[in-house]
């Protein structure tokens, strides 16, 4: 199973996202909300990556609009990178959970859905065609650099893609659960300044 029958060629973000909203290209959209597809300006030179929708941005529909997104706000405000200039997107556009009473607990996608959800944004990138991409964390980092990737051995290293250069740091929500949250924030904040560096 895979996307790639949904998305269609030579499409503008906006065709792109509306298509997204019909994808069925592996069963994650069975139980989630609404696709959240990525959001930002076309004429972005930043995309940043994701894993997957939380809770929040499931029901909104909008990438990073929760927790995870108010902490990559401060950060990116201290790092001296505009938010509004970022387009904001996420390896997997549903959002995948298990339901534990009322709450709805965060999985991570696996590996065939990284891939069947891999063609939009494929095909995001390829529209917006950045100078940097910034990976957080480990999904959004196998799925644009490699499946090998390690984002505790290699975070905050430029790496060369065919056409343009990616950071990968780790998740924000990692920075959230992290026994020594201060320490975690610094690391990513780092990360966060050398994609700055980057786009000079
Ligand atoms: N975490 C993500 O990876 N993406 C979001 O959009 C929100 C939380
Ligand atoms: Fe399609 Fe991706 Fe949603 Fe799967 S997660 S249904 S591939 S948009």
């Amino acid at each position: 199973m895979s996307a790639s029958e949904y998305v269609p060629e030579d499409a503008d973000l906006e065709t792109l996202r509306i298509a997204a909203g019909k994808c069925h290209g592996c069963d994650l959209y069975r139980e989630a909300t609404q696709t959240v597809f990525g959001a930002g300006p076309a004429a972005a030179r930043v995309v940043m990556v994701g894993e997957q929708p939380g809770d929040r941005e499931d029901v909104v529909g909008s990438p990073f609009v929760g927790p995870a997104g108010r902490l990559l706000n401060r950060a990116l405000a201290e790092a001296g990178i505009e938010r509004d200039a970022v387009y904001l997107t996420n390896a997997v556009k549903h959002f995948k959970f298990v339901e534990r009473g009322k709450r709805r607990i965060h999985q991570q996608p696996g590996r065939s859905e990284i891939t069947a959800c891999r063609p939009w944004l494929a095909a995001e990138l390829a529209e917006i065609d950045p100078e940097l991409v910034v990976c957080l964390g480990a999904v959004a980092a196998q799925s644009v650099i490699a499946p090998s990737f390690r984002v505790s051995r290699e975070r905050g290293q430029v790496v060369a893609l065919e056409t343009c250069r990616a950071v990968a740091t780790v998740h924000p929500s990692a920075v959230l659960r992290a026994p020594d949250r201060d320490a975690a924030y610094a690391e990513f904040l780092a990360d966060l300044r050398t994609a700055r560096a980057v786009m000079s």
